[in-house]
This record gives C-alpha cells, structure tokens and sequence, in this order.
C-alpha cells in the first residue's frame, strides 16, 4: 500500500556560522515548521534526524534532545547518517513510513555545527565520509577528491575555467537574495578568476563553504490533513541509489553512477521526464558538482552542462533554473541540513515566499543530493496538488 504523502511545512535558519548549539537550533526550526504546517507537535509520530558531525559538538544521539524540546519526548526519534546526503536519507525514510501508512506525520530535521573548528579540523572531520584507510588517511580531501573529477572532466570535455566560474557567479548572485544564505554578496567572473586555487583546478569560489546551519520538513499522509494552509509539495518520487566509495576503484570519474541511478528511479516513480522539471536544487558542493548533476540527471548532454550555464540557461530566469537557492556553493554546505534545506526552497518557491528570487514557474520541481563524492544521492519529485 502507498498513499499520497506531503511536505506541509519546512523551515531554516540563516546559514553560517551559528551562536546557538545544534540541539537550539534544530529545535527552533522544527518548531517553526511544524506551526508553518499547521500541526501541534503531538501530532508528529516520528522523528528522523540528520547530524552526522554531532560528535564534534560532544552530542550524538541528538533526536530524544529535540524532541524534548519540542515537548514531545516520548515520540520515537534516530539519527540517518548518509554524509552529505544525511537530511535527504532521512526525508527519504520519512516519506517512505508516511507513504506506507506506518505514520501520518514526520518530522525530518537536519543540522550540524563545525564552526568552532579551524580548517584543518573541519577538513579532517568531512574527509571521514570518504573511503578513510585509502583516501581519507592518504591525504585525500573533498576539495581534492572533487578537483580530480573536475580535472576527469575539463581533459575529456575541454570544461572551461570560466563555465566552472558561471556556475559560482550565478548561485553567489541567488544567494544575495536569499536570507538563509551564508554569502549574501553576489560576485564577478573576475573575482572567481582572481581567487586563489585550493585544489587544481578548482578555486576558493568553486568550493563550498564551511556553514553552520539547521533545516526541518514536515512530513504528512495527504488524506490525514485535507484542508492543509500552506501549498504542499506532493513527493512524486523519493529515489536513493549507491555507488562505489572510493574514486579509485571507479571505471570513470565524469560522472556519479549514484546520481545517475537515482535521478532515473525517481522520473520513472514520478512519471515524468526531465523536460517537465521547472526548476531545481542540485548538490553543488564544487562548481563541478553542479554540471556533473545535470549531466548525469539527463537535463544536458555530457560536457555540455558548462556551456548551457556560461549562456545563462540555468539562471534564476533562465529555461532550467537550477539552485535559485545560491545552492550549496553560496546558501552554504552544513552537511546533514543540506538535503532539508534544498527542500525549504522548493516550499518557498511553491508558496511564493521566495522574493526577489522566486522563480517564474514552480509546478513540478527536483532536489538532488550527493554524499561523499558520490558513494549515495538521493532525488526527490515534488509537484503541486
Ligand atoms: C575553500 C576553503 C579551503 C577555504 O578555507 P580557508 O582558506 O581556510 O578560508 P577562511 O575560512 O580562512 O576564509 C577566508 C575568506 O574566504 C571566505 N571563504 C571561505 N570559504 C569560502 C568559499 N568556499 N567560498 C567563498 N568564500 C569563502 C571567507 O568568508 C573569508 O572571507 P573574509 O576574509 O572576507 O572574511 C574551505 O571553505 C573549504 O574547504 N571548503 C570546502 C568544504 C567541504 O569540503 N565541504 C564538503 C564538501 S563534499
């Protein structure tokens, strides 16, 4: 049995570096959507939490805390620990408990604090969602493990430093009108140009930054809450797919296998096909990220993704709006809230919240999400009612 399951509320903060501790703010915001669903906390039968650098705040095991909180301590909770795709697992679960008549409404929260830690330690803390004994403990870091698949792809696609620089100067300039983004300054291609190279080829502006940050989404059964106040996002399609961890036991490194996979589950449970998405949020962790996304999603030929941005396709108001968010690159990366976060701005966009940077047409839109460099992703469908 399925049946018709919905995002009735989402909410975040603002992205970057955070005073309260992750247990206040998970809280804060799981609060905020749960009212912004028009729910009581008590409704909420389950709650499945992202915080998958916990330790680094000495908390683990945070969901009895923030359930606490909320009031509701006797409501079951567990962490789902996906690296960067945490929040976008545990949306996953939740919908498929919801969607499965186990529960009739769900909380998902993700959250994560690191910017306490200098580079090297917060560095060090990511590197462990990578293959640790052969990458990780080598030496092996994301910005260098995403540079290598940029190098794969600029020498068997001629990718081009400034298509790499359009992606970042397009979700810098989203960003800028988003108030949950940590960079809120739009940039120039000469300011990408001009930024220092931290992994060949990738520069300071083709990396994500270090964010603090939380994010929540309510999940619901559409036929428990008929009348709901907000325009909920119909989950057409919750796909998760796997893929080899480590880079160098990989056939071919311009593209994720894992992406690929998911994104091909989710339009077949969605029935429907890449050219009827309106818009997007993709995990542009690197600017590479994000052209390999499209590439593997379907929505470009390969190699063709950084030409189709360098023209402007993927603009807030181009054909395929992609992270009108600013994406990870410039909303900010705080791992386990990313995948909720990307859902907060399709719920934005359905319910025109977004401002200035409300896209021209939201009826069916994907949120993609990758952990590690790729070992998982998920990809969700939502449509309007
Ligand atoms: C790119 C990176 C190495 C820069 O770190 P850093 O050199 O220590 O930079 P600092 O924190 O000292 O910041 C220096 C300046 O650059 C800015 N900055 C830092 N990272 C930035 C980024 N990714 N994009 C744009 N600006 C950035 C800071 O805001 C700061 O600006 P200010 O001088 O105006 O205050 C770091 O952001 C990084 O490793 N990012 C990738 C994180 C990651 O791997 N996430 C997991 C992905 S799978």
């Amino acid at each position: 049995m399925t049946r018709q399951a919905w995002v009735l509320g989402a909410a975040s903060n603002r992205f970057g570096k955070m005073k309260e501790t992750g247990r206040e703010a998970a809280s804060r915001v799981a609060l905020e959507a749960i009212q912004m669903a028009g729910l009581d906390p008590n409704e909420i039968g389950y709650t499945f939490v992202s915080n998958a650098f916990g330790v680094a705040e000495r908390q683990a095991h945070i969901g009895p805390l923030i359930n606490t909180a909320l009031g509701i301590p006797e409501v079951p909770s567990h962490t789902v620990e996906s690296a960067c795709s945490s929040s976008s697992a545990a949306l996953h679960d939740a919908y498929v408990h919801v969607a499965g008549g186990f529960l009739d409404a769900a909380l998902v929260v993700g959250v994560e604090k690191l910017s306490h830690l200098d580079t090297l330690n917060a560095t060090s803390y990511f590197a462990m969602g990578a293959d640790y004994p052969f990458e990780s403990h080598n030496g092996a870091t994301f910005p260098g493990l995403y540079a290598t698949i940029a190098d794969a792809h600029v020498k068997r696609y001629g990718t081009e430093t400034e298509q790499l620089g359009s992606v970042a100067v397009k979700n810098h300039l989203n960003a800028s009108l988003n108030p949950h983004a940590h960079f809120q300054k739009p940039i120039t291609m000469d300011t990408y140009l001009n930024s220092p190279v931290i992994a060949s080829p990738l520069r300071l502006y083709d990396c994500c930054p270090f964010s603090d940050g939380a994010a929540a989404v309510v999940v619901v059964a559409a036929e428990k809450y008929p009348n709901p106040g907000m325009e909920p996002l119909v989950i057409r399609a919750s796909a998760r797919a796997g893929s080899i961890a480590a880079m160098h036991d990989r056939p071919e490194l311009t593209g994720l296998p894992a992406s690929q996979r998911a994104s091909q589950v989710a339009f077949k449970q969605a029935k429907v096909e890449p050219s009827q998405i309106d818009f997007m949020e993709v995990h542009d962790c690197f600017t590479i990220a994000e052209l390999v996304a499209l590439e593997d999603m379907g929505f470009f030929p390969r190699g063709e993704a950084g030409k189709a941005t360098a023209e402007g396709l993927t603009a807030r108001d181009g054909k395929l709006p992609v992270n009108p968010s600013g994406g990870l690159k410039a909303k900010g990366h705080p791992i386990s809230a990313t995948g909720a976060s990307q859902v907060v701005e399709i719920f934005e966009q359905f319910n025109g919240m977004a401002g200035g940077r409300q896209v021209p047409k939201s009826n069916v839109a994907l949120a993609h999400n990758v952990g590690a460099t790729g070992s998982s992703a998920s990809v969700h469908i939502f449509s309007r009612r």
